[in-house]
């Protein structure tokens, strides 16, 4: 007998005086009459049509059905009979992170990129409409200077010299540069033993409650020994497993948000998060905000090492989701892609190529410390 049921997180909000009804999952959006709002409350678990015409005596048997193929068509109700109830079972792990990071994280997903040239153009006119806020805070009070920090050395110079860039040379990464990328952001430096036979994944970023969730793909177009393909990295074998063929240049470039000064990359990590090993331990939907930051912290040692390997890195979170998650075999739910950081060569003779079709950079100027020192280093020579 089939069966029905309201979907595990939806969440109702008026547009205007319209109420409204969202899947937090599908996405599925629409306007919900009082009526269907009592029929909504009665599907919490999965019934019959027989078992709600008790709730519903009043109304006539007819009528009871319409009003339920109305809300299945509508995707606000799910059959027992559809291939939707896999899906609501996989959702199972959200339930306590809903609805707040549910409804955040699958209704930011696969948003509609705009073409590169209309956002350029579009926002050429935002900043002739209305100029960016302004980048500094003015606090009130007196500042105490701050005495001057190390410009020199190892870490500052690849801190200095750490950009964004956007177009990369003709040299080849190579496979050690992969290697290296890979080991030092990723890799599992040490197992910390905790008892019960429960093991802590150790690494060079930190991770909230240890839980490390992110799990990070190659996609691979042209490395020095290694063929191009999307690949999974183990962090504690340090190996790369090959899942599928490599993404000809259009598939790169809708996969990172219509970007195709991206899509030149020699290799781009794509991070995910395993969400449930961290809603195994965390129950409140704050702790999307942790996974979230932690792929941040990924992200810039990526950049970093990549900035020390003398490399050309890039980050963006301009992806598009599903079809990423497709490419890599993985469900979208339990394991979604939040992150992109790819690698390239550095162009010759440039310090930095912010833009891929252009050479110039743009003028910089020192911000107020440095120029009292600079200033005082020159009254004094
Ligand atoms: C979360 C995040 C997302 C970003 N997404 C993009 C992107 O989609 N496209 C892009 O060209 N740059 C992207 N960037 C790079 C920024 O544009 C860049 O960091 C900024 O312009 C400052 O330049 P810098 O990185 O060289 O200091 C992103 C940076 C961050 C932190």
């Amino acid at each position: 007998m089939t069966r029905f049921k309201r979907p595990a997180c939806l969440v109702a909000y008026w547009e205007g005086e319209e109420l409204r009804v969202r899947d937090c999952a599908t996405g599925k959006t629409s306007p919900v009459l009082p009526a269907e709002v009592a029929l909504l409350t009665a599907l919490t678990r999965w019934r019959s049509l027989a078992e709600i015409a008790h709730d519903f005596a009043e109304a006539g048997r007819r009528e009871l059905r319409a009003a339920v193929r109305g809300l299945l068509s509508r995707g606000l109700v799910i059959s027992s009979d559809r291939p939707q109830v896999e899906a609501e079972r996989q959702l199972s792990a959200w339930r306590d992170w809903s609805p707040e990071a549910t409804l955040f994280h699958f209704g930011t997903k696969d948003l509609e990129y705009m073409d590169w040239r209309e956002e350029g153009a579009e926002m050429e006119r935002v900043m002739a409409w209305s100029p960016p806020p302004s980048p500094l805070k003015q606090v009130r009070g007196r500042q105490i200077e701050l005495p001057a920090y190390p410009r020199r050395g190892m870490l500052p110079s690849v801190l200095l010299s750490r950009r964004s860039w956007r177009r990369f040379g003709r040299q080849t990464v190579t496979l050690d540069q992969v290697s290296t990328l890979l080991g030092l952001t990723w890799g599992v430096q040490k197992w910390a033993h905790v008892g019960r036979g429960i093991r802590f994944a150790l690494k060079t970023s930190p991770s909230g409650g240890g839980c490390h969730s992110i799990e990070v793909y190659l996609a691979v177009r042209q490395v020095r020994g290694l063929h191009p393909g999307l690949y999974h990295y183990c962090p504690d074998s340090h190996a790369l497993t090959l899942l599928n063929k490599p993404w000809t240049f259009g598939r790169m470039t809708r996969a990172l948000g219509g970007q195709p000064w991206f899509a030149h990359a020699s290799a781009t990590a794509f991070m995910t998060s395993v969400f449930p090993r961290v809603q195994w331990k965390y129950r409140a939907p704050r702790t999307y905000r942790v996974v979230l930051l932690e792929a941040g912290h990924f992200c810039q040692t990526f950049c970093l090492v990549a900035t020390w390997l003398g490399l050309a890195p890039f980050c963006t979170a301009a992806l598009a989701d599903t079809l990423i998650e497709r490419d890599l075999g993985i469900d979208g739910v339990n394991e979604s892609v939040l992150y992109a950081a790819g690698v390239g060569p550095r162009p010759g003779a440039v310090s930095w190529a912010p833009w891929w079709d252009r050479k110039d950079v743009p003028r910089t100027t020192l911000p107020l410390h440095r120029m009292r020192r600079t200033g005082a280093r020159r009254s004094a020579t």
